[in-house]
């Protein structure tokens, strides 16, 4: 189906606002534009659905949303991974009942329908008296159209036409793999994810995680006063903020000087650090990650990374490299639930791992002291968003940091990575970039898919 005269035209105000830095503030709330986004962004792009480490024994699932819609990630008695459509091909009831477990079938509470971990139809009771001859094999859940890890983060899709998952990120593998592949044996999860719901739009996080620097100095004050991130608000505007490729957007915080003191890889553990070298990554990877003490950034359309030092008490502890990934996962046009996982590099000491664990808890979790910050505005977004005036105002939000003229932000020529690079985080590039892609795909007829490279 088409968009909707209102959302077509908030789509084209995106294309036609954003070369002045504008964005309509309704696309934070309207409820058309909401139904549009299920469709055609959650409908079609890799989302987002659980790190192989959650389901490391054969028999293990999780249960995961694209868009709207539940699917059990499973690990089949083969080992391999599926994304199952939670529908029983019968009436279409949810089969699975818990959020994660371990088991070699799913057995639907209507009528008993059993499948087993790899979604083919097993069985049903009376068999032969209700069914006799009738096909198994064209009866098994239905799956996602692609499944594709990469460094142990499962991704999914619903359209059998999106491009394979490494060329949908484009360059941001390029970053994902500096970070994820620092240590040669990968990343795991640490524990179960944190999930909340906030009256919030799912734009405002994935927004946010793009590049937005520059809240530090206001919005998180108090994070400073308690000692929970160690660099200076000023010190950190300064790094690159890098398109990655359409829609992907993402920041390091990053000393001039490559030998200045202060936080190197993200703040993880020196006797860690010592062993990151170029088995799975280059040279160039290496370096920038060395110098780097923040990564930040979005895959679109709303799956977050963040690696950075933090500790929850500067009084009883000192910073340390905290790694999380997340989810901004869509709940109607008026909430996002939050799906936050801690990860931990596979050879960390229990130790290592266990104060990454409290040292992210303190700080980016329901409880924490980033987190609390940053939630309450975005709540205040989507108001704006739902707003009568905002529509009959046709209120722009402004997107101009950084736009030529405007700040100190300038283009970067010798950066060894790719993407649109620009030095000083000064910069809002990275939020259009997203918007940009997010107005391509809401507009992309079915079959159609935007540039994935610039
Ligand atoms: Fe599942 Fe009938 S709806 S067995
Ligand atoms: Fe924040």
């Amino acid at each position: 189906p088409s968009l909707s005269p209102r959302v077509r035209t908030l789509m084209d105000r995106i294309e036609s606002g954003l070369p002045e830095g504008r964005i309509p503030a309704s696309i934070f709330g309207n409820a058309e534009v909401h139904q549009a986004e299920l469709r055609k962004i959650f409908g079609r792009a890799w989302v987002y659905m659980a790190h192989e480490s959650e389901i490391e024994a054969n028999g293990d699932y999780v249960v995961r949303r694209i868009g709207e819609d539940s699917f059990v990630v499973t690990r089949d008695e083969n080992g391999d991974i599926h994304v199952l459509f939670d529908a029983c091909k019968h009436r279409g009831v949810q089969i699975c009942r818990a959020d994660s477990g371990n088991t070699s079938h799913f057995r639907c509470p209507y009528h008993g329908w059993t499948y087993s971990s790899d979604g083919s139809l097993v069985g049903a009771p009376l068999w032969k008296n209700a069914f006799g001859t009738m096909s198994k094999a064209d009866n098994g859940l239905a799956k996602a159209a692609q499944v594709e890890s990469f460094h142990g983060l499962i991704f999914a899709t619903l359209d059998p036409g999106a491009p394979p998952l490494r060329e949908y990120l484009g360059g941001m593998a390029w970053y994902m793999d500096l970070l994820f592949g620092l240590d040669k044996d990968g990343v795991e999860v640490l524990g179960k994810p944190q999930r909340f719901v906030l009256d919030a739009n799912w734009k405002s996080g994935a927004d946010n995680f793009s590049g937005d620097d520059y809240h530090l100095g206001t919005l998180h004050k108090s994070v400073y006063a308690i000692g929970a991130f160690p660099v200076p608000f000023s010190e950190n505007m300064m790094g690159y903020h890098i398109q990655a490729s359409p829609g992907h957007s993402l920041s390091f915080s990053m000393a001039e000087d490559a030998d200045e003191p202060g936080p190197k890889f993200f703040g993880f553990p020196e006797s860690l650090a010592e062993n990151f070298d170029t088995a799975n990554i280059s040279g160039h990877q290496l370096e920038v990650a060395r110098r780097s003490r923040v990564f930040v950034g979005n895959v679109f359309p709303n799956f977050s990374i963040l690696a950075l030092p933090m500790t929850e008490d500067g009084a009883t502890h000192a910073p340390t490299g905290v790694l999380t990934v997340r989810c901004w996962q869509p709940k109607g046009p008026g909430q996002v639930e939050m799906w936050n996982w801690f990860l931990g590099y596979k050879n960390m000491t229990p130790e290592q791992k266990d104060r990454a664990y409290r040292a992210g808890l303190g700080t980016f979790s329901l409880g924490g002291a980033f987190e609390m910050d940053d939630t309450e505005p975005w709540i205040t977004v989507g108001r704006t968003g739902r707003s009568v005036a905002a529509e009959l105002l046709d209120f722009e939000l402004n997107y101009e940091m950084g736009m030529p003229g405007v700040g100190m932000a300038h283009p970067v020529q010798d950066w060894p990575g790719p993407g649109k690079v620009y030095w000083t985080r000064y910069e809002e590039g990275v939020q259009r970039n997203m918007y940009a892609y997010y107005a391509d795909l809401m507009r992309a007829e079915p079959g159609q898919w935007p540039e994935h490279e610039f």
